[in-house]
């Protein structure tokens, strides 16, 4: 009867956790994705699809690729649970040009507030033969001058991937930065020694990761029109988690969601609680994670897994248990057997005691009915009278 029982709860459970919270990622009537880009709230494609005009995004289409846009910046993807988005950004040069023998430059010149730029992921990167770039750093409370030289004595000084003061310099930017501008120096360093084999130079902020210095950059103009990535850090609202959580336009929507500050400035992000997956910012948007469909079964054998709001639990078959230290294994449970040996040998000395009472209880009758009988009370009498030979009688005996 209770296996029967136990079955039904075990079909029962996959089914409720599927349905209890719809998967959307985006509002009702707000398309999910532009291009290859997902698009989970609080951003959104138009008004009225994302948290607020900040977080407003346009999807533009050029030769029927779809790209997403916020603001002049082309968004690669947006990352919920770190509070990240990568964006395509274009490079700053100066390149020497040998027909009109004049140099060119794009000045470079970016701010993203309310976000602002990732300082452990973003580095600011100059890359030229006796180079020198200056870069503004400006976040809400100060702005901050920079700079990166860039030497090279010869073409063979250069190595691929190294970018550590030849060829390549570069360094780190400050905490909370969201405005950025940078400029090369020309009065001095004036590389006109050079242009016959580096015509040009570059400066740029760029995700380190993604980057590797290539010797190619300095002989040609390979880079002048190309886009790096750079990581920007968002966050929603103005406050931390404290004061958010007790105001209506606190973000964290889900029930199985949790708010953490930002690192990098006023504000918080929300993320989905242990064992939940998917939008924390929309209500209903962090699902259970079946932990148990994944492709390494937590519980090791001869456990079974089983689903649970929020975790799984490992259950045990009949002899075994769960192992105090690691609820993952299962251990062998001696304490039912002892207690079923213990069990038996109690009822069999139970037994035992009571067949030697009652045993007894009949030998005492029989011998009662046996002296009766043969007169021996009357030797008992006679025995108590006389002390004497009653010890004797009861040395004799012994
Ligand atoms: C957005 O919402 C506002 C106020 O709720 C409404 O006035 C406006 O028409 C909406 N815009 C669109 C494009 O739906
Ligand atoms: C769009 O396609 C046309 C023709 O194929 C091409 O000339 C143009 O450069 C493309 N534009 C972009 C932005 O890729
Ligand atoms: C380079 O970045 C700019 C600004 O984000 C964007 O407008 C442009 O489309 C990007 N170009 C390419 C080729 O990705
Ligand atoms: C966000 O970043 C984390 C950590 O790098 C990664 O595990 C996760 O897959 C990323 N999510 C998306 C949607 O890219
Ligand atoms: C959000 O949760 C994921 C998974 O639990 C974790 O990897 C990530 O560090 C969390 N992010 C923050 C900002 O707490
Ligand atoms: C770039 O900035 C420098 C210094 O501010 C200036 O001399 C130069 O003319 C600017 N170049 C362009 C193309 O704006
Ligand atoms: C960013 O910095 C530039 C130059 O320092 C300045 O002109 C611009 O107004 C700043 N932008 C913002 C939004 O602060
Ligand atoms: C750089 O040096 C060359 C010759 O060495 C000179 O002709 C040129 O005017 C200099 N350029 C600048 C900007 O000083
Ligand atoms: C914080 O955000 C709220 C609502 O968006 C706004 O009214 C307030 O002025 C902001 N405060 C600061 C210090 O930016
Ligand atoms: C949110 O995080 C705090 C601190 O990490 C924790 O005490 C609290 O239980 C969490 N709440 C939920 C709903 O996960």
């Amino acid at each position: 009867m209770i296996l029967i029982i136990l079955r039904f709860l075990l079909l029962i459970w996959p089914a409720r956790t599927e349905t209890a919270e719809s998967a959307n990622t985006a509002l009702p009537g707000c398309s999910e994705s532009c291009g290859e880009v997902a698009i989970p709230y609080p951003f959104g494609i138009g008004p009225n699809c994302s948290i607020s005009e900040d977080f407003e995004l346009s999807c533009r289409t050029i030769n029927r690729s779809s790209t997403p846009y916020w603001g002049e910046l082309a968004v690669l993807d947006i990352n919920l649970s770190l509070g990240q988005a990568r964006t395509s950004t274009p490079i700053s040069y100066q390149c020497y040009n040998s027909k009109t023998k004049k140099v060119e430059d794009s000045n470079w010149s970016l701010w993203v507030p309310p976000f602002c730029y990732n300082h452990e992921k973003n580095k600011f990167v100059v890359i030229g033969c006796d180079t020198l770039a200056f870069v503004n750093f400006i976040n809400d409370q100060n702005s901050y001058l920079g700079g990166c030289v860039s030497g090279c004595g010869s073409l063979e000084s250069l190595t691929d991937g190294s970018c550590s003061g030849i060829g390549c310099c570069e360094t780190s930017i400050p905490a909370g930065t969201n405005n950025i501008t940078f400029w090369f120096d020309d009065d001095k360093f004036n590389n006109s020694e050079v242009y016959s084999f580096s015509p040009c130079s570059y400066a740029m902020l760029v995700e380190e990761d993604g980057f590797h210095f290539n010797t190619g950059y300095i002989t040609t103009s390979q880079l002048k029109d190309q886009n790096v990535t750079v990581v920007i850090d968002w966050v929603v609202g103005n406050t931390t988690c404290n004061a958010a959580r007790t105001s209506k336009s606190y973000s964290c929507k889900s029930k199985y969601s949790n708010c953490s500050d930002s690192n990098s400035g006023p504000g918080y992000i929300c993320n989905c609680s242990d064992g939940y997956q998917g939008n924390p910012y929309l209500q209903g948007g962090c699902i259970d994670i079946d932990e148990c469909a994944t492709q390494k079964n937590p519980c090791s054998k001869p456990g079974k897994c089983h689903n649970l709001q929020g975790g799984y639990h490992c259950s045990c078959p009949l002899g075994w248990r769960n192992n105090h230290n690691n609820l993952q294994e299962c251990e062998l449970n001696w304490a039912p057997l002892v207690g079923i040996c213990a069990g038996i040998v109690a009822l069999c000395f139970l037994g035992l005691g009571t067949y030697m009472i009652l045993e007894r209880r009949d030998i005492s009758k029989i011998k009662e009915k046996y002296i009766q009988q043969h007169g021996g009370w009357i030797l008992l009498e006679e025995i108590k009278s006389n002390k004497d030979s009653a010890l004797q009688f009861s040395l004799g005996n012994k």
